[in-house]
């Protein structure tokens, strides 16, 4: 196996993790942690969400969060949008880059973005527009490639299909999210098999959540095919509201510390990372959900 010599990381924490905690941060903190994800050397942060306030309530401050950012010219800061409205309120909050996302699942994407997998995709068309009218980037999210928690398996040919059209739509990449952890080794061998036929693997991320305790092990096969593009979240954060099940994203001090001792660089300082994961830990009264920050923490 050819295991790619860079990995660019994208710290999906203050997004995806937050999104899922009971209590809703305030403004003052979700920027303090964003502040230290940005002395790590983290490069790609996503920083909030812009959907419906009635269906995901800790995201709503985003807007805010976003203004407060010093944006430093190295540090791309993102957003969900999941319409027009929410690239409209993206675009006031200078973000310059934002992620719409579908799905590989119709059950999910009705759940979680209440229209079929075909209407989304119009409605991101719509986005297109504006966003390149304003040189917005786009990146996109297919949600449940290795199955759904309403449908079960998902067919890889499905993954496949939906990515390309948001490739073809204007997404510079395509992260695929494995939601609800459920997938194994051979199943990311089976889907990445299947999408990279029609992909070129540089336009791909891996996005896998660790309900299982397979997230690792499946980014290290996705290494394998040479993706370099892997999502993860400080602390293990994470989840998706509209998932029932679905635990926290990898957590980026487990990548890192599997990619140092693969010697594939990353720009990340495990450190001042720790930090960050200490800080959002105490905030959330709890220990990181990371085996690699409480080992090396002293937990
Ligand atoms: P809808 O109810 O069909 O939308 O929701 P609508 O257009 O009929 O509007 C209904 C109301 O929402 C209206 O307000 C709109 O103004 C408002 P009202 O008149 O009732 O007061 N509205 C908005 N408000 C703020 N920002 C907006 C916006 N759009 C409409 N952008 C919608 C459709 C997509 C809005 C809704 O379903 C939604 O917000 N869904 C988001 C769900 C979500 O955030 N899920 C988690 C993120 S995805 C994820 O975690 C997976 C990922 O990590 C990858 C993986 O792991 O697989 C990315
Ligand atoms: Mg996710």
């Amino acid at each position: 196996m050819t295991f790619p010599k860079e990995v660019s990381i994208v710290e999906v924490g203050p997004r995806d993790g937050l999104q899922n905690e009971k209590q809703t941060l305030r403004v003052e903190q979700k920027v303090e942690l964003i502040k230290l994800l940005s002395e790590t050397g983290l490069n790609r942060i996503e920083a909030g969400s812009f959907v419906s306030p009635k269906w995901v309530p800790q995201m709503a401050n985003s807007g805010e969060v976003i203004k407060a950012l010093n944006s430093k010219a190295n540090i791309r800061y993102s957003a969900l949008t999941p319409n027009l409205k929410g690239l409209e309120a993206a675009i006031e909050s200078g973000v310059k880059e934002v992620a719409v996302f579908g799905a590989a699942s119709e059950s999910f994407s009705q759940k979680n973005i209440n229209c079929s997998i075909s209407e989304s995709l119009k409605r991101f068309e719509a986005l297109f527009e504006l966003a390149n009218h304003n040189n917005i980037k786009v990146r996109g999210y297919v949600s449940c490639v290795m199955g759904c928690p309403y449908e079960g398996d998902i067919l890889p040919k499905a993954v496949t299909q939906v990515s390309k059209e948001l490739i073809d739509m204007g997404c510079y990449e395509v992260s695929l999210g494995d939601t609800i952890g459920v997938g194994t080794p051979k199943a990311t061998s089976v889907m990445l098999d299947d999408v990279l036929k029609e992909i070129d693997v540089s336009k791909i991320a891996a996005h896998f959540h660790d309900t299982y305790g397979q997230a690792l092990v499946n980014l290290y096969t996705a290494l394998g095919y040479g993706v370099s593009t892997i999502d993860s979240a400080v602390a293990g954060l994470g989840g998706c509201p509209y998932a029932k099940g679905a635990s926290g994203n990898v957590a980026t001090e487990d990548v890192l510390y599997m990619l140092n001792g693969m010697d594939i660089s990353t720009g990340v300082n495990m450190n001042k990372l720790l930090v960050a994961s200490s800080y959002i830990s105490d905030v959330l009264g709890r220990s990181p959900v990371s085996k690699s920050a409480n080992a090396l923490l002293g937990r």
